[in-house]
């Protein structure tokens, strides 16, 4: 059923928050590949800021890890490739494309992209330092006056990038508007390494609509998988074999988001798991019965044993 590896063209999004061990473990357990972690910030982690080097330390994960990094120094990026190396990740990845304000203001994310010279400088340091595949995750361009994807991708492919995803948005269109796939198929037809098309993929047919449209050599999903750790999985069989994707029933759900909060506490601990898992709740019961009232309730509760109780109580209302 695992299908990580180079023979399944669906990729996990890193989405910072979100994308941690607990959600890569119910992804994987799913039957998906292709996981990533969330952002680390270079410097972060090479002063062990606690959070931080957690985010990178993938070791143990009994299925394989790309590291995503952002920053803007090419050294710190070296240095934490290789410690991200020694924590176990597969592949590094270089965020080019983040549009928060705080990273743009340190010259990172797809600031990056209105810098080529430094973003080569970062990728090549970066390929230089570890044996390990580098990726570079970018947008469109900068705004609609810059649009640069086609220029930037040969930059990283020329600099030592061996895959590329493109998340056809500007960084001014932040997540708003439609992802433009035409630009991902022109940067698929301007490089010859693998590129990856990232933008409002939702379901198996859309999936498979972008990929022969665009000809690009996978699809990278992200907010479709917020309550929905099913998703890649199920774009992957319809793929491969065009099966029906697996519709969880309200039990499937309960089951999985109970999972998801128990491993979410294991990894954070009480308290901080349960903070963490308001916003999965949420995404998990939209469109159920009375979703509303029952937020409303998890959100006072700070035990896992009352959340387990609130749980049960509320999906014995509801019909299968
Ligand atoms: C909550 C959230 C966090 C994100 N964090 C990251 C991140 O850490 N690194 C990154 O490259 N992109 C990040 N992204 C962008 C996604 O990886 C992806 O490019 C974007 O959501 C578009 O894909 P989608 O339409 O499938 O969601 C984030 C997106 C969201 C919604």
């Amino acid at each position: 059923m695992a299908t990580s590896g180079d023979a399944c063209k669906v990729f996990m999004a890193p989405m910072a928050g979100i994308t941690d061990q607990a959600f890569r473990t119910i992804v994987h357990e799913c039957g998906a590949g292709n996981l990533i972690s969330e952002m680390v910030a270079v410097n972060a982690i090479q002063y062990k800021n606690p959070k931080s080097y957690a985010i990178a330390d993938v070791h143990g994960e009994p299925y394989p890890v790309t590291v995503q990094l952002v920053g803007y120094d090419p050294q710190m990026f070296a240095d934490a490739a290789k410690l991200a190396a020694d924590l176990g990740a597969v592949g590094i990845d270089i965020n080019m494309g983040c549009p928060v304000k705080k990273i743009v203001n340190n010259n990172s994310g797809s600031a990056l992209m209105k810098n080529l010279p430094r973003a080569a400088a970062i990728i090549e340091a970066t390929a230089k330092a570890t044996p390990l595949p580098v990726s570079v995750k970018f947008r469109k361009g900068w705004d609609n006056a810059h649009i640069n994807a086609v220029e930037f991708a040969l930059m990283c492919e020329n600099s030592g990038a061996k895959r590329l995803t493109v998340h056809g948005r500007t960084r001014a269109q932040g997540y708003s508007g439609e992802a433009d796939w035409k630009i991902i198929k022109e940067v698929k037809e301007a490089v010859k390494i693998p590129v990856i098309g990232n933008g409002d993929i939702d379901s198996p047919q859309k999936a498979a609509q972008r990929l022969s449209e665009s000809g690009v050599d996978g699809i990278m999903i992200g907010r479709a998988l917020l309550g929905n750790p099913w998703l890649l999985n199920n774009v992957h069989q319809y793929l491969t074999t065009g099966a029906a994707p697996f519709i969880p029933s309200p039990t499937d759900i309960k089951q999985m988001l109970r999972h998801h909060i128990e491993l979410l506490v294991q990894y954070y601990g009480e308290r901080s798991g349960i903070a963490i898992s308001r916003k999965h709740i949420s995404w998990y019961v939209k469109g159920l019965y009375e979703a509303k009232a029952f937020r409303e309730q998890y959100t006072r509760l700070n035990t896992l044993s009352e959340i387990n109780d609130l749980i049960e109580t509320y999906f014995a209302r509801i019909k299968q």
